[in-house]
């Protein structure tokens, strides 16, 4: 359906239209307001130089010229000239009742957006940060494509670099298909740390490990064979990861470090030939504009090592031309940690000198800030070694099932189990979800699984609470029944219903999964308020009754489109 917004705006734009002219049509004056009224038009100060005329009087002609018959109360012009809208509860009501609320308006220009998250490393356990991208990523995903727009998802896993050369040593020295090669798709790090300590203390493994190196950059072909038994065994254990995650991503997404092996030399060439790209100490580097280092210096992007070897920006280099020219990127976000900001603003610098980036095409590091532990340090276990995020994400469902079965529902063990698993996964999810991503938090499992406050619990209680009073409705006829506002939390409750909309767009425009977790929490909250206040199943009238189950059951339908959008299912009972 369309948002308030855009129909509020399309309003507007006729009357400037019809009190100054065309030129004066294009701008999107509304915001939303809580104070004073539904929603506020700021036009009459930015137009007030240009127009050369007092911006109450301005105000006064837009109000005269505005056409908000059947939608608004009759607008008010508040302090030096904002406008003032309020819906009607008629209005609002006969929205809601033709249906649709849990639709987002789809985009009316379609883009191609490329969105590259997850990105975890082959042979090595995926961390907080890889979940947290991981859930960021996906929920932008999802977003964008509810809005309407085709998103490319690009999982950059690091399958290449120097580690392989010891990686695939240690695999001929196990065995190749070896229960300890196998533990891979299991638990990766345990192989990872025996090759690093070989490596570190044996001599001649480290000997052989670097001649791998060079055999596998060299396309050698039973290197090559050892290293694709490599990335399969993670590739099961990132599958496991994500389908546990209930997380979109298939091996159809996988675009990691290697895919862009054959481009490295022509991006390298290309960057000298257009006199970018210099020797400096004997390394190829690209000295982008604007950035110098601690002593003033200009700042060098290596492209090319003094060995030869290709390193992770020029690999960034080759991705960029590929989205832009391959994928026809109209906008590509990069779901990756905030430590790699300056790496991503001096690629998207060369990226743009080279031509490979058309001013159009907007590139955007969505930061991801980190997760912490209780000691405010990085998160990781009482031995210092990184978390296994299988094990975290396995506590998170035993909790969350323990909860249940403290609680009255009877469930089978079936039952049980899955229903487990939507909340457990739900309430971690939710949490790297409802903060900012570029803000740290602590990871605290009570606290995410906590049944009140911001948390995917409280939300999906609240979904399972309506679909308890709607079973308890005999038959289904309220379905169609006309909804009425006549209580305030009645008006509330549908005003907040009707914001949906556009929520969804500004998450996705501002990359900003939070704020639609903010909103779906409020609604909650004006679920609650209007269900103490108006009784439902037993309220005065059939009519009111049918209105009231039918409000509720539009609320049921936001939470759980808005919930799918963010990756979190809802169980019937819980
Ligand atoms: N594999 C990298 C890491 O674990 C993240 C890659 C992010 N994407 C990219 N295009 N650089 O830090």
């Amino acid at each position: 359906m369309p948002s308030l917004t855009s129909l509020l705006n399309a309003r507007f734009a006729a009357a400037l239209e019809q009190a100054f002219g065309a030129d004066f049509a294009r701008r999107d004056p509304v915001i939303r307001s809580s104070q004073f009224a539904d929603f506020q038009a700021n036009l009459a100060l930015p137009l007030a130089k240009e127009l050369k005329s007092k911006p109450r009087d301005i105000a006064t002609t837009i109000v005269e010229n505005l056409d908000l018959e059947g939608v608004c109360e009759t607008p008010e012009i508040s302090g030096p000239g904002f406008i003032n809208l309020t819906f009607t509860p008629e209005f609002l009501a006969s929205t809601l009742s033709k249906g649709g609320a849990a639709a987002a308006e789809q985009a009316t220009d379609p883009l191609r957006i490329v969105i590259d998250y997850s990105a975890p490393n082959v042979a090595k356990e995926m961390h907080v940060g890889h979940l947290r991208t991981t859930v960021v990523g996906d929920a932008l995903a999802r977003t964008h494509e509810f809005l309407g727009n085709t998103v490319v998802r690009q999982n950059h896993i690091g399958d290449w670099g120097t580690p392989f050369g010891m990686l695939i040593e240690h695999l001929l020295d196990v065995g190749i298909e070896s229960e300890t090669a196998q533990e891979i798709s299991e638990n990766p790090n345990a192989f990872y740390q025996a090759a690093r300590a070989k490596f570190d203390s044996d001599e001649d493994f480290a000997t052989r490990s670097r001649a791998r190196v060079v055999s596998l950059q060299g396309g050698d072909a039973q290197t090559l064979e050892l290293w694709t038994t490599l990335v399969g065994y993670s590739k099961t254990y990132f599958h496991r990861i994500y389908s546990l995650l209930g997380v979109t991503l298939t091996d159809d997404d996988l675009a990691g470090e290697s895919t862009y092996n054959d481009d490295l030399a022509a991006v390298c060439a290309e960057l000298e030939e257009k006199g970018l790209a210099r020797i400096s100490d004997g390394a190829l580097c690209v000295f982008p504009e604007g950035f110098t280092g601690r002593d003033g210096e200009p700042l060098p992007l290596i492209i090319r090592k003094s060995d030869g070897g290709y390193g992770y920006a020029t690999t960034d280099l080759a991705a960029v031309r590929r989205r832009v020219r391959d994928l026809s990127a109209d906008r590509v976000l990069y779901v990756v940690g905030s430590p790699q900001a300056m790496h991503f603003e001096m690629v998207f610098s060369v990226a743009r000198a080279a031509g490979w980036l058309p001013e159009d095409v907007k590139p955007e590091h969505v930061k991801i800030g980190n997760v912490l532990g209780d000691d405010g340090k990085i998160l990781r276990t009482r031995s210092g070694s990184p978390l296994r995020l299988a094990e975290l994400l396995e506590e998170a469902i035993a909790r969350a099932r323990t909860t249940l079965q403290e609680s009255n529902a009877e469930f089978t063990a079936d039952e049980e189990a899955m229903v487990a698993k939507i909340v457990g996964i739900g309430a971690v999810k939710y949490a790297d979800l409802s903060v900012a991503h570029d803000t740290s938090y602590t990871f605290d499992l009570d606290r995410m699984l906590a049944p009140i406050g911001n948390t995917a619990p409280y939300l999906q209680y609240a979904g399972a609470r309506i679909r308890s009073i709607l079973r308890k409705a005999d038959g289904d006829a309220f379905t169609a029944a006309p909804i009425h506002l006549g209580e305030a939390a009645e008006r509330d409750l549908g005003l907040a219903i009707l914001g949906f909309s556009d929520v969804v767009a500004e998450a996705a425009a501002g990359s900003a999964p939070h704020r639609l977790c903010t909103y779906l929490f409020d609604l909650a909250q004006s679920f609650t308020s209007f269900y103490e206040q108006c009784p439902v199943l037993i309220a005065d009238s059939a009519e009111v009754r049918d209105s009231r189950l039918r409000l509720s059951q539009t609320v049921l339908e936001v939470l759980e489109a808005g919930l799918g959008v963010l990756g979190i299912g809802v169980p019937e009972r819980m």
